[in-house]
């Protein structure tokens, strides 16, 4: 078998240890369980936010459906160029639903500014923003994120879902990227 591509050893240093992951997502559950009477209509993005997405759906205690959306924003490996593209729709109709969009971390706001124009325009009941990560000194475009697991320096963070160049999604920890 020849060998498979893979990124070179790299210095990766642990920002968020995967214990406070757990404990921070079973808060986020409780909050969203509260704030809704369901069902609750789950976007995750993917495909960062796969991750997030499956360990959050399993903490909220009311109906919930879930669907996904493929988005593409061009740039390099490490910065948004602030052109975003739909890759994959969703398979479901939102109208009058409960729209709960799951992201893996807000940087410029550009991918999710986008993202809540496209489906406001698709008659959702309401749209809140649950993001793992939220990097706020980044911020491009002004959004409101509702739910945000941690706030996290200006730093690349790789795992939990995130990734640099497809490398480190399964990562249990959120580490910095030090190269
Ligand atoms: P935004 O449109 O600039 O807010 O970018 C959001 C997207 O950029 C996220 O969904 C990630 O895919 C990617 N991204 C931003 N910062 C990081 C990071 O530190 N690590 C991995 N991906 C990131
Ligand atoms: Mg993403």
């Amino acid at each position: 078998m020849s060998e498979p591509v893979v990124a070179p050893p790299a210095n990766l240093r642990v920002l968020v240890p995967a214990d406070k992951i757990k404990a921070r997502i079973e808060e986020l559950g409780k909050q969203i369980s509260a704030d809704y009477q369901g069902p609750i209509l789950m976007i995750g993005i993917l495909k960062g936010a796969f991750i997030f997405m499956s360990d959050l759906a399993r903490v909220i205690e009311k109906p919930t459906r879930v669907d996904f959306m493929g988005i593409a924003s061009y740039g390099n490996a490490k910065s948004t160029s602030g052109e975003v593209k739909l890759t994959k729709d969703l398979d479901v109709s939102i109208e009058g639903m409960d729209v709960l969009v799951v992201e893996d971390i807000v940087d410029s706001g550009v991918t999710l500014t986008y993202l809540v124009h496209l489906l406001s325009q698709r008659r959702p009941r309401s749209i809140r923003i649950a993001a793992f990560l939220d990097k706020p000194e980044r911020r491009m475009r002004p959004i409101k994120v509702n739910y945000c697991g941690f706030e996290i320096p200006d730093e690349f963070v790789v795992g939990y879902g995130l990734d640099y160049a497809e490398d480190y999604r399964n990562l249990k920890d959120i580490r910095v990227l030090e190269s």
